[in-house]
């Protein structure tokens, strides 16, 4: 099947005034649809840059990504993005943050409420439908974007290290919540994070960068079971895969 997701050798070069930054260049590769690719580097490497391109918001200096077969050359409107801070309304209430999505796109929220809720339940926050932000943990505002950014289905779903700001033990729960939402609605995700652990145990396969300027180092696919469960985590093919992604980054 042709893939989602196609990056022609891209380049992107950021010019503030007499500087230059090269942030990626010459990346290509594909993302399959329904597949979970996660992408792992240094800061600053250019992991953000690349999502900010795949989702329309900044534009290539060489090379073409295309979703679906089509040039991307303005913001993407039927995706999912899910930033490292959550940013909910602080007035509105968790179900409401939720289906602004909905209001945003000018659809009818009553159509939505169900879904929505439903998504609430399966990211564990049944109960906390109608707390406010400043009512609810970290963690449990970051399900509540993730679940806005899933209400009206995207086929794909943008994540720039989402659970970045968590603790070790939340994390890690997210992560089997997000696979548990994944498996469920079989849509493409495009995964950023600093962590390895992160990148393997969620990852149909694992896009490792270089530092500065971000190239693909190496694309490693991931031959672990579904659903993916904790224990996996000491699995001798797991820490391979860690240990060959920390040599390929030059971690010491
Ligand atoms: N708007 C901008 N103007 C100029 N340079 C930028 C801009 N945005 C990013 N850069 C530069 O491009 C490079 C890549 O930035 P990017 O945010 O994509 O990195 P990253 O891999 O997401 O890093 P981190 O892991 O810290 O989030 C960095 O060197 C950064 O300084
Ligand atoms: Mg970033």
């Amino acid at each position: 099947m042709a893939n989602l997701i196609e990056y022609e050798r891209v380049r992107k070069i950021y010019n503030s005034g007499n500087d230059e930054v090269i942030a990626l260049e010459e990346v290509s590769f594909g993302v399959a649809p329904g597949e979970f690719v996660t992408v792992v580097g240094r800061s600053g490497c250019g992991k953000s840059t690349l999502l900010k391109i795949t989702a329309g918001l900044l534009p290539v200096t060489g090379g073409a990504v295309r979703v679906a077969g089509v040039p991307v050359q303005a913001p993407l409107t039927n995706i999912g993005m899910v930033f490292q801070s959550p940013v909910l309304l602080a007035w509105r209430k968790a179900l409401d943050n939720v289906l602004l999505q909905i209001e945003a796109r000018g659809l009818n929220v009553g159509a939505y409420r169900k879904r929505a809720l439903e998504l609430l339940e399966l990211s564990g926050l049944r109960g906390f439908e109608n707390k406010y932000p400043n009512e609810l943990s970290g963690g449990m505002q970051q399900r509540v974007s993730i679940s806005r950014a899933l209400i009206h289905d995207p086929s794909l779903l943008l994540m720039d290290e989402p659970f970045g700001a968590l603790d070790a033990i939340t994390r890690d729960e997210m992560n089997l919540e997000l696979l548990k939402i994944w498996s469920e609605s079989k849509n493409t995700v495009m995964f950023i994070t600093h962590s390895i652990p992160e990148a393997v145990f969620l990852g149909d396969r694992v896009v490792v960068m270089t530092p500065r300027p971000g190239k693909v180092a190496e694309i490693m696919t991931i031959d672990l079971p579904r659903p993916r469960t904790t224990a996996l985590r000491d699995d001798p093919k797991f820490i391979g895969y860690m240990r060959k992604i920390r040599e390929s980054l030059g971690v010491q």
